[in-house]
């Protein structure tokens, strides 16, 4: 008996393997706006009833407790809205959720959320709409793929980080077993609102993390973008909302660009370019105790590696310090002290995270690093020396930096 059809399904009963096979399409808009909740603003409307089902919608929104204390009344405007659109959508609940990454840490907050789904009956037509910072994106995210195999999420993300990068793409994530994001599902959103009236209440550290993602996605697939956050890094260190809101915007594209047309959204295979400078930062978010954020640590990571890049030839003299500086002139850090924090065995923590990063992906250590700025390579394997190395280049140039009094012009 011929032990497996290699031609697709197979229809002989007495085949021993039957080849299942099949693909689902997923799409989403994320829109950049404002005054969502406006009562003559009709885009939220359209959204929920996108696939035309011309029904009376229902809606759970979770809001960040961050949110909540810095725009105290928009419990009561999406009220008002719902109310006054109530033959289109019906509000069945509103939930507060605490905000930051303690988030994503406690299973007694996603405990209660599923228990408030069920209570309000919510099913897989209706929608969970997430009103947060990237941590509480990516808990709510959790839940709502989990309840009945995946509510409809609607994510609006409400800081920079979570506007141009956790937010707009496909994955969720709680952290445990001492690891960040090591428990979670890839779920898709029915769609994104990044409404940029949630910015100005933002505190600088969260103001600036996304930043950090922004020159990521620049360094490795975009120099144009690169230029222009050189350009523009004082304007955003002064919280100009404009250059902001424009980084956002081609920011969050080029993630949805990549997790479209990278041929793997679900990540696959070992590679994962949009993780440029995220193995350092995992741990040292962990390290810091979660004192240091994501994005603030994505900084310090993407200045190591960008260090590890020029040892190895990959980019020039002038466009590390072209990085450096234009991350620093935004007013990011490239050096905390918990990068040189070693542990019993008087090994450097932070190289944990190299074999913590490996562990994630599966298979072959896969780090991403530029190649000139604009373009990336991927390499298998780390060289432990040079890595300290660029920890203390790193921690000489912050002082250096410091000295200047942060003087250094734009590069
Ligand atoms: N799922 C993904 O693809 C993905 C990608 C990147 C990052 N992430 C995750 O995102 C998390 C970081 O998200 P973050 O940087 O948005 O920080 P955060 O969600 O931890 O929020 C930071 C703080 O800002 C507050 N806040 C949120 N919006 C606010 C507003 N408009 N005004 C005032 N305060 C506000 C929050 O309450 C919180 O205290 C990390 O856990 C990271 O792992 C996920
Ligand atoms: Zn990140």
């Amino acid at each position: 008996m011929n032990s497996k059809d290699h031609s697709g399904p197979s229809t002989n009963d007495s085949a021993s393997v039957y080849s299942q096979k099949f693909s689902v399409e997923f799409d989403y808009d994320v829109h950049f706006t404002r005054s969502t909740f406006d009562e003559a603003n009709e885009m939220f409307l359209d959204v929920l009833d996108r696939r035309g089902e011309g029904r009376r919608h229902r809606i759970l929104v979770c809001v960040d407790s961050g949110v909540l204390e810095t725009h105290p009344d928009l419990p009561r405007k999406i009220k008002d809205y719902c109310h006054a659109h109530q033959e289109k959508v019906e509000l069945v609940g509103t939930e507060t959720v605490p905000g930051g990454e303690e988030a994503k840490v406690d299973w007694k907050i996603v405990e209660d959320l599923m228990i408030a789904l069920g209570n309000n009956h919510m099913d897989r037509q209706s929608y969970v709409v997430a009103i947060g910072g990237g941590s509480v994106l990516d808990m709510v995210g959790f839940v709502a793929a989990l309840v009945h195999r995946g509510l409809r999420l609607i994510r609006f993300p409400t800081t920079v980080l979570a506007q141009n990068d956790a937010g707009v793409g496909v994955k969720n994530g709680m952290n445990e077993h001492g690891q960040k994001n090591f428990m979670g599902t890839f779920a898709p959103p029915f769609a994104v609102i990044n409404d940029f009236d949630f910015l100005p209440t933002l505190n600088q550290d969260h103001w600036l993390g996304g930043v950090s993602e922004a020159f990521k996605v620049a360094i490795i697939k975009d120099k144009k973008f690169f230029d222009f956050l050189c350009g523009s890094a004082h304007a955003i260190a002064q919280r100009e909302q404009g250059p902001m809101e424009e980084l956002i915007r081609r920011c969050a594209i080029l993630h949805l660009q990549h997790i479209a047309g990278n041929g793997d959204p679900f990540e696959m295979g070992t590679a994962r370019p949009l993780d440029f400078g995220h193995w350092s930062a995992h741990k040292l978010e962990l390290l810091s105790n979660y004192e240091i954020g994501h994005g603030a640590a994505v900084a310090a990571g993407i200045a190591l590696d960008s260090y590890y890049a020029k040892k190895k030839n990959l980019i020039s003299a002038d466009e590390l310090k072209r990085i450096l500086d234009g991350i620093s002139n935004c007013g990011l850090k490239v050096w905390y002290p918990e990068m040189a924090q070693r542990n019993d065995s008087g090994e450097l923590a932070i190289l944990q995270g190299l074999k913590e990063f490996q562990e994630h992906l599966g298979g072959r250590l896969t780090i991403t690093l530029p190649e000139g700025i604009g373009k990336k390579v991927e390499v298998h394997h780390m060289d432990y020396d040079l890595i300290e190395e660029g920890l203390f280049y790193l921690r000489d140039y912050a002082q250096q930096r410091s000295t200047d009094n942060g003087d250094v012009k734009a590069g």
